[in-house]
C-alpha cells in the first residue's frame, strides 16, 4: 500500500540557490524560508557551512540562520562537510546536520576534494558532536544511480556507502539522483540497496529533474513505502559540481501529485505556489514548476 502521509523537506534555500551565479541577498533567502514555513513545510534545508571559495552563494550561512524566525515544529537543517563547518554551524543552532557523501569516487573528489573513505573519517567527529547535543544527522548520498564523471553507478556502490554512513552513526539518509538520469526501476534498486542498512522510515528520495524523470521516480519510491522526499520550491537548483544538472523536482509538482492521490502532506499548495512565485521573481525568471505555473495562471 502507498503511504497515507508524506513528509517533504524543501531544499530550495540550499540545494536550489547554491548554484545561482547572482548572489541572492540574505534577506531574500530568509523571506523564502518564512514563505515555506507559512505554506506548511515542516522541514527546510536552510543553508550549508561549506567553504565560501567553493560555494560563494552560501557564505551568508550564519546570517540567514540568525535572521529566520523559527516556528515550533519546524526542523531547520544545514549541510556540513567537516569539523570546521560544524563549529560554525553549531553556533547557529540547527535542528539537523546533513553530511554529504557520494556513491561515486570521482564525484566525491570533485565535490568535497577527498575519497569516500576520507569523507567518512571527516564525518565521524561531526556525527559525535551533533549527537552530543541531541541533534539529528542526515546523510545525503549523491550519485546513487549515475555520476557525471563515471556514468552508471551500481547498487552495490550505494549499499557500500549506506553501510559506511550507518556505521559512522548517521540517523537517516537521502538517496539522491544528483544528475537526474535515474528512471523508476533504477531508483528502486538504489533504494533497496539502502534498505539493507536503513529502515524505510529513515530513507528519503532526492530526485533532480534533468531528464523529466523525477515525478515518475517519486511514484516508484512511494511504491516501496518511502514517505520522505526532498524537493525545491519552483524547481530551483542544481549542483555546482555536476555540470548541466538542473534543479530538484519542484515541490509544487510533488504536492500536486500527492494531493491528487489522496496522500496528505500538511502543505497548502496555493501558499506554496506563492513562495515559488516570490523566489522566481527575485531571480528574474519563470518558475520551473509545471503545477506552480498552471495554478498561477488560473
Ligand atoms: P578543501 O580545499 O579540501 O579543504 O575543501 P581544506 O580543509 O584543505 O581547506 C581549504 C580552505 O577552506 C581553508 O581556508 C579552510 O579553512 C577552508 P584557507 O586557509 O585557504 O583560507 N574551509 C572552510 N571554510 C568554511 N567552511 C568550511 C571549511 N572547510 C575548510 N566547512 C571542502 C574541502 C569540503 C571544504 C570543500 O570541498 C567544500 O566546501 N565543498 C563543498 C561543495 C558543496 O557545497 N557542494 C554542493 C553540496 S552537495 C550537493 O549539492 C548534493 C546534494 O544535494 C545531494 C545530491 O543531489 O546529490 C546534497
Ligand atoms: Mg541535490
Amino acid at each position: 500500500a502507498l503511504p497515507a502521509k508524506v513528509n517533504i523537506i524543501d531544499v530550495g534555500p540550499r540545494d536550489g540557490l547554491q548554484n545561482e551565479k547572482q548572489l541572492v541577498p540574505a534577506q531574500v533567502k530568509t523571506e523564502l524560508v518564512h514563505l515555506l514555513q507559512t505554506a506548511g513545510l515542516r522541514e527546510i534545508e536552510v543553508t550549508s557551512f561549506v567553504s565560501p571559495k567553493w560555494v560563494p552563494q552560501m557564505a551568508d550561512n550564519a546570517q540567514v540562520m540568525g535572521q529566520i524566525q523559527r516556528r515550533d515544529g519546524v526542523r531547520y537543517s544545514v549541510l556540513v562537510p567537516n569539523m570546521k563547518g560544524m563549529e560554525a554551524a553549531l553556533l547557529t543552532q540547527p535542528d539537523e546536520i546533513v553530511v554529504f557523501a557520494s556513491a561515486s569516487e570521482s564525484f566525491s573528489q570533485k565535490n568535497i576534494n577527498c575519497s569516500i573513505a576520507e569523507s567518512i573519517e571527516r564525518f565521524a567527529p561531526v556525527v559525535q558532536a551533533a549527537h552530543a547535543q541531541g541533534i539529528v544527522v542526515r546523510g545525503a548520498m549523491s550519485c546513487t544511480v549515475g555520476c557525471p564523471y563515471e556514468g552508471d553507478i551500481a547498487p552495490a556502490q550505494v549499499e557500500y556507502l549506506a553501510r559506511l554512513l550507518h556505521d559512522v552513526g548517521v540517523d537517516r539518509v537521502d538517496v539522491a539522483d544528483t544528475i537526474g538520469v535515474g528512471t523508476p526501476l533504477k531508483i528502486q534498486r538504489a533504494l533497496e540497496a539502502t534498505f539493507k542498512h536503513f529502515g524505510v522510515d529513515n530513507v528519503s528520495g532526492h530526485f533532480h529533474d534533468t531528464y523529466g524523470q523525477a515525478i515518475g521516480n517519486t511514484l516508484a519510491a512511494l511504491e516501496l513505502g518511502v514517505w520522505n522526499f526532498q524537493s525545491s520550491v519552483a524547481g530551483l537548483g542544481g549542483c555546482p559540481y555536476a555540470k548541466g544538472a538542473t534543479g530538484n523536482v519542484a515541490t509544487e509538482d510533488v504536492v500536486f501529485m500527492l494531493h491528487g492521490m489522496g496522500i496528505e502532506t500538511g502543505i497548502d499548495l496555493d501558499r506554496l505556489v506563492d513562495a515559488g512565485l516570490y523566489i522566481s521573481a527575485q531571480l528574474g525568471r519563470p518558475s520551473h514548476s509545471r503545477a506552480g505555473t498552471a495554478i498561477a495562471k488560473k
